[in-house]
């Protein structure tokens, strides 16, 4: 059977079609999508008789998701007298579904959940795969657990209607996908990033994850290819938490200046040939994205030993030897 459920539609309606089999289902939202999203969802679902019990919205950015938020959603699940049979819901960004996704997997030893991610990057990663959890002091994802939800409902729809930051910070995720899985498609994502398009890109983008996921649930050597960029992008991400000149530098735009310095140490390890760094900048910035980090690989080093992703002091970088070929080397 497969691991991954992924339910793709043009309409947002269809969700309640995919609920109807749980008898209990408590929805847990991003505040930010609940008139145009949430509010329409539920609708949908009364229509069609779901067994909704509850829905509670929530504030998300990176200081929230934290164990308090997480506790926060297991108290009020515990006041709705959800039990064992609850599924929860979770409706909008990575942060969302990571956030309830963790409250659901240990509320009461593991109840059931799903995902419907109203972003591009949720649609193309975050939402897919079973990665739950929420950060520690400032530390990206530092508390967690790896359970599938029972499906993530994916209506590319939800995403046309992103502001530009949001929508290119998921950009990045969706052409990290194509350089690791699908090195035409990457070139079509670079050179037409049109809207036309998108809905295929994102079917693509998701079918690559679930794919790999597949193969290594539990990032034991395949999924960890999926980190591409990432160990730069998330000591570029707790830097701009820390600095008064870059705050805030979101998790897909950190992951475009991740890839680039990651392109750029392929090139130092002899892996990728030479200007395949430079190529990659151009590519990334031709989508709008910005590539330059603020920080410099040495000054990034020490945060990137703290990564969870680090063994023995030594990190598992992703590296590139080309678009479509990328490897694993401890360094
Ligand atoms: N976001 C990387 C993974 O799901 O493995």
């Amino acid at each position: 059977m497969a691991v991954v459920n992924i339910i793709q539609s043009d309409t947002l309606a269809d969700i309640s079609q995919a609920l109807k089999k749980y008898p209990s289902v408590f929805v847990v939202s991003d505040r930010k999508v609940r008139d145009f999203i949430t509010e329409p969802l539920l609708e949908y679902c009364a229509e069609a008789g779901t067994a909704l019990r509850a829905v509670m919205y929530i504030r998300t950015s990176e200081r929230r998701k934290s164990l308090r938020t997480v506790q926060k959603i297991q108290r009020w699940l515990v006041e709705c007298g959800a039990d064992r049979d609850a599924l929860v819901l979770a409706v909008g960004g990575g942060i969302t579904t990571d956030l309830a996704g963790y409250a659901a997997c240990t509320y009461k030893r593991g109840v059931r959940y799903a995902n419907v991610p109203t972003t591009l990057l949720a649609q193309v990663d975050a939402a897919i795969g079973g990665k739950t959890g929420c950060n520690i002091g400032g530390y990206k994802n530092m508390s967690g657990v790896i359970k599938q939800p029972e499906f993530t409902f994916i209506c590319p729809d939800l995403v046309r209607s992103l502001s530009w930051d949001v929508f290119s910070a998921g950009y990045a995720e969706l052409l990290k996908t194509f350089i690791i899985g699908d090195a035409k498609l990457y070139r079509e994502a670079v050179e037409d990033a049109e809207f036309a398009k998108l809905g295929m890109f994102i079917r693509k983008a998701a079918q690559i994850k679930a794919g790999i996921v597949e193969k290594d649930q539990f990032e034991g050597g395949e999924r960890r290819k999926l980190n591409l960029g990432h160990s730069f992008a998330h000591a570029i991400e707790y830097k701009s938490g820390h600095s008064l000149f870059h705050r805030g530098i979101s998790h897909g735009h950190a992951v475009a200046m991740g890839l680039v310095m990651a392109a750029e140490l392929s090139e130092k390890e002899g892996l990728a040939p030479k200007g395949f760094a430079a190529m990659l900048r151009e590519d990334l910035q031709k989508t709008g994205l910005p590539v330059d980090c603020p920080w410099t690989a040495q000054e990034l080093a020490g945060i990137i030993q703290t990564d969870k992703k680090a063994e023995n002091g030594r990190v598992n970088y992703v590296l590139m030897e080309d678009i479509g070929k990328v490897v694993i080397k401890k360094l």
